[in-house]
């Protein structure tokens, strides 16, 4: 059975069971059980975040529980339940439609509901634990069903209970998002203003689907499209390095991107790569995309394993240059 994943990558699994409700998880995991006690299991989104190193000798299950649902509201504020094999792009567009504020900023980031409440996606200074006020799952182990308070998701930058402690232990559901009845957009993070102004547009009446729009555009133009190139979005973590090394870096860098995180200060993973000389580079069929040096990609016929061979050779230059050690965000199987 081929799986689905944005790397392009061509690997099979031994079985893939999807699921659209909660009924038929529990149908299924109670097959899983009893036809492939033995073997690995692995939950999927659509596969934009993960690595196949060879192929999964386990099973796989997908989420296609569909449907977003108003659960309660007040004069400023949604509740909305949304499945988690809803894709989040479509979320986020109905949402503006709808007068539902908050997700603009994450426009076209590719995958599930699910996955961002796993990976805590984030873009243009915002993060899904923002707006996630629950994350509902099912145990693998036994179907019951947990519901876990956005405060108990050990949300971080690009991290959560789901990703550590819990990852492989439950399937995620349902997500429900607060979201806000008034638009307030975000646009502190670097970049985003002046390209209100390019587009000839105006902070003062700006609009949630223009914003949209312009995220979209900055996006399209830095990130490779995975249908035409293999690729799964930024594939380092941007790293937080001490307060001291960043100042001592700034020294010999005074230009280097550094923003503030909440324990010191955060670097530019893209930046760090291209200093190193990697930017547009390949090795073999994986490349370093040219215009955004922290997004790997496969020119075609990659494995999984050229791909890890880019990154480490990456990781051993930047190391040596920085003495910066790089953690990479896509997951490896
Ligand atoms: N930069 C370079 N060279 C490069 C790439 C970046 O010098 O090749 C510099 C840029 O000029 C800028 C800074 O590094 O000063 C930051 O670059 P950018 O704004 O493109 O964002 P990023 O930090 O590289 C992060 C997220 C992206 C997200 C953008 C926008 C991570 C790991 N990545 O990238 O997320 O879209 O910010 O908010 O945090 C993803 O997770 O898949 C993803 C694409």
């Amino acid at each position: 059975m081929k799986i689905e994943n944005t790397f392009g990558i061509n690997v099979k699994a031994r079985a893939l069971i999807t699921y659209d409700s909660e009924e038929a998880l529990r149908e299924a995991l109670a097959v899983i059980h009893e036809k492939y006690a033995d073997l690995p299991l692995l939950l999927i989104g659509c596969g934009s975040n993960l690595l196949f190193l060879s192929d999964y000798r386990g099973v796989i299950l997908k989420s296609e529980i569909k449907g977003i649902l108003l659960k309660d509201e007040t004069a400023d504020e949604v509740l909305v339940e949304v499945g988690s094999g809803e894709i989040c792009d479509d979320f986020i567009a109905q949402a503006i439609r709808r007068g539902w504020y908050g997700m603009e900023n994450l426009s076209l980031i590719p995958g599930q509901i699910g996955a961002a409440a796993v990976q805590n996606i984030g873009a243009y200074g915002v993060e899904a634990c923002n707006i996630i006020d629950e994350v509902r799952g099912i145990s693998l182990a036994d179907g019951t069903e947990h519901t876990w308070k956005c405060t108990e998701c050990g949300y971080d930058y690009r991290q959560s209970i789901f990703k550590e402690k819990l990852w492989g232990k439950y399937a995620i559901t349902r997500v429900i998002f607060r979201l806000s009845k008034h638009f307030v957009p975000k646009l502190h993070y670097g970049g985003l203003i002046k390209a209100i102004e390019q587009a000839g547009l105006s902070e003062s009446t700006l609009t949630a689907e223009q914003l949209r729009q312009i995220i979209i555009g900055i996006r399209r133009a830095k990130l490779p499209d995975p249908a035409e190139q293999g690729n799964a979005g930024s594939f380092f973590k941007n790293p937080i390095v001490s307060e001291e090394k960043a100042k001592q870096m700034l020294k010999e860098y005074p230009d280097m991107p550094h923003y503030p995180a909440s324990e010191g200060v955060k670097l530019a993973a893209g930046w760090l790569i291209e200093q190193a000389g990697w930017k547009g580079k390949s090795l073999g069929p994986a490349a370093v995309h040219d215009r955004q040096a922290l997004v790997l990609v496969n020119r075609g016929g990659a494995t999984g394993r050229d791909i890890q061979r880019l990154c480490e050779a990456i990781k051993q230059d930047v190391a040596d240059k920085f003495g910066i050690e790089l953690e990479p965000e896509v997951n490896f199987i």
